[in-house]
């Protein structure tokens, strides 16, 4: 195409379209997708000029209507924003922490110490998101990444039959993978689309998400590669929920002492690394029998405690354990 030809923009002479087309670069669309950083390595100039001319090849295409697809994008991405559904935890209190559930298109991460409850939340969710949107649910199905062999279906059905749910139909649409190794983990969320779309999943549970990497990755000499083989999974976690409007937990079991990997316990899974604007954290801690929620550095929601508890119906609001309880004294 002559409109991108090299030597269309300014201060870009034969010398330099020679240095640019000996390393592969044979026009503005190539220059532009390489970024300044690469084009000034392979081409031996300095980085201020290679910053200069790749903006300009930019604003180019811009101007000729070939990048405008990033503006409609845009426009996509933010269309998109506008379906992010909720999902009610069917408690008052993790309601008030999650600002009404937990969101689709977002990953939510749920860590804490073992017992802690994030197995049981998980089981709650997949049957919460099954709810009609009037009773806080997104009527979808559930993929159900267990990497622990955690998963039990009767958690299921005391759930269902105690939120008034036929727990066969809502064990039907529970599709359980289970993953053996984190590359099989990695390859299950991968091949995953298909049966996101067929089945209308709107929950993908991973429980627990940094088991599998943390039992292979063992030593300081692989903590990176571990960390980076968890991100790529975490990553494409949130892709894969934001293409699909689907909601994602992922679960991560740290210790209640700070943890020799993750650090402080209030720091988990990828760290730094995953900040990533659709993650909610949310720190579960024992507390004799009841349980203690909070939302950890949200951009969203206020920094804030909430109590629940465990009962046969999943995650439950503690004043309903203590009504019960009284029923079950008066009979
Ligand atoms: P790890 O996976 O070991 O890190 O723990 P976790 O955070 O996943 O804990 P999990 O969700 O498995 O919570 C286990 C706790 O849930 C148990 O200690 C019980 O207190 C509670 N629990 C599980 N099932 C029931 C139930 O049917 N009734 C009641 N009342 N409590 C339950
Ligand atoms: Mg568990």
């Amino acid at each position: 195409m002559e409109e991108l030809r090299l030597d269309s923009l300014d201060g870009v002479g034969p010398v330099t379209t020679k240095k640019l087309t000996d390393a592969g670069i044979h026009n503005i669309m190539d220059l532009v997708v390489r970024g300044p950083v690469e084009v000034a390595e392979i081409t031996g100039m300095d980085k201020e000029t290679a910053e200069k001319i790749v903006n300009k090849a930019r604003q180019q295409l811009v101007e000729e209507g070939l990048i405008a697809k990033d503006f409609v994008s845009a426009t996509e991405i933010y269309k998109r924003r506008q379906d992010i559904g909720k999902i009610s935890t069917g408690t008052n209190c993790l309601d008030l922490l999650f600002d009404g559930g937990i969101e689709t298109q977002a990953l939510t991460e749920v860590y804490g110490e073992f017992g802690s409850g994030k197995t049981q939340f998980c089981h709650t969710m997949c049957v919460n998101v099954q709810k009609t949107k009037e009773e806080g649910g997104q009527e979808g199905g559930v993929l159900y990444i267990d990497t622990e062999n955690t998963f039990r279906p009767e958690r299921i059905v005391s759930i269902a039959k105690a939120n008034g749910m036929d727990p066969e139909k809502v064990l039907d649409r529970i599709i359980v993978a289970r993953a053996y190794n984190s590359a099989h983990q990695i390859l299950i969320l991968e091949e995953a689309g298909p049966i996101i779309k067929e089945n209308n999943i709107k929950l993908i549970v991973t429980d627990s998400a940094a088991g599998l990497f943390r039992a292979e990755y063992l030593g300081r000499g692989t903590l990176s590669e571990r960390q980076q083989r968890l991100n790529k999974f975490l990553h494409l976690l949130v892709r894969t929920a934001e293409t699909y409007n689907c909601a994602a937990i992922a679960t991560n079991q740290v210790m209640s002492s700070p943890d020799v990997f993750f650090g402080d316990p209030t720091r988990p899974i990828g760290g730094n690394i995953v900040a990533h604007t659709s993650t909610y954290r949310v720190y579960f801690k024992k507390s004799g029998k009841k349980r203690i929620a909070r939302m950890v550095d949200s951009p969203h929601h206020p920094e804030q405690e909430v109590i629940f508890t465990l009962t046969e119906a999943g995650v439950s609001d503690p004043e309903e354990e203590t009504k019960k309880k009284k029923k079950e004294e008066s009979e």
